[in-house]
């Protein structure tokens, strides 16, 4: 838990994911038409909430996993070197896999995560993010699909954590200390 005081400035209303989520499912939907082997993939803890909305507005018969991979801790600053903390439950080979992931910073978790899953053979792996900071790239990865492109502030809310706390935020807000450190 942060000893420093904050508070949260709404930066992306619960409306506006809304509208923004309805629009990626259909191109979803698109892209993956006819397949009955979608496994949507969900990296545990951040995408929790952004999986639940998507996964109901797609228009495909789809299987529901989880991954999780070692993230910032309870720090501010991201992790070069990515772990796999829990595995997929499923078989992926041969599967078309949609990876789901709360935020792309660095890129590190994402860049790992594909890499990964690649060497298990999918038919299709794509990638979407419901956020994107362009601006703290230190590998060279692209999603496939983007929520919101936002500049380099840390954000909390619709799963999104500051020290595991409000991730039940029905809004993304960007957190401004009260106090100078
Ligand atoms: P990357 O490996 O640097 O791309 O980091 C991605 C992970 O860092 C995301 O899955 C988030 O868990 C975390 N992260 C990045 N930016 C923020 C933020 O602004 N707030 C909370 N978590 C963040
Ligand atoms: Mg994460």
């Amino acid at each position: 838990m942060s000893e420093r005081p904050y508070v949260i400035d709404q930066m992306i209303s619960a409306k506006s994911i809304a509208a923004r989520i309805e629009s990626l499912a259909r191109e979803i939907s698109a892209e993956f038409k006819g397949t009955d082997k979608l496994v949507v993939v969900g990296l545990l803890r951040g995408s929790f909430v952004f999986i639940a909305d998507l996964v109901r507005e797609l228009d495909l018969p789809v299987e529901v996993d989880f991954l999780e991979a070692s993230s910032y801790g309870d720090s501010m600053e991201s992790s070069r070197e990515v772990r796999i903390l829990k595995d997929l439950r499923g078989k992926i080979e041969d599967r078309d896999v949609l990876v789901v992931e709360d935020i792309v910073d660095t890129g590190h978790t994402l860049a790992h995560v594909t890499r990964f899953l690649q060497t298990r053979k999918p038919a299709r792996l794509r990638t979407i993010a419901l956020l994107d900071k362009p601006s703290r790239r230190e590998v060279d990865f692209k999603a496939d699909w983007i929520g919101f492109s936002i500049p380099d502030e840390f954000v909390v809310g619709y799963g999104i954590d500051f020290a595991q706390r409000n991730r039940n935020l029905p809004y993304i807000g960007k957190v401004r200390f009260t106090e100078a450190k």
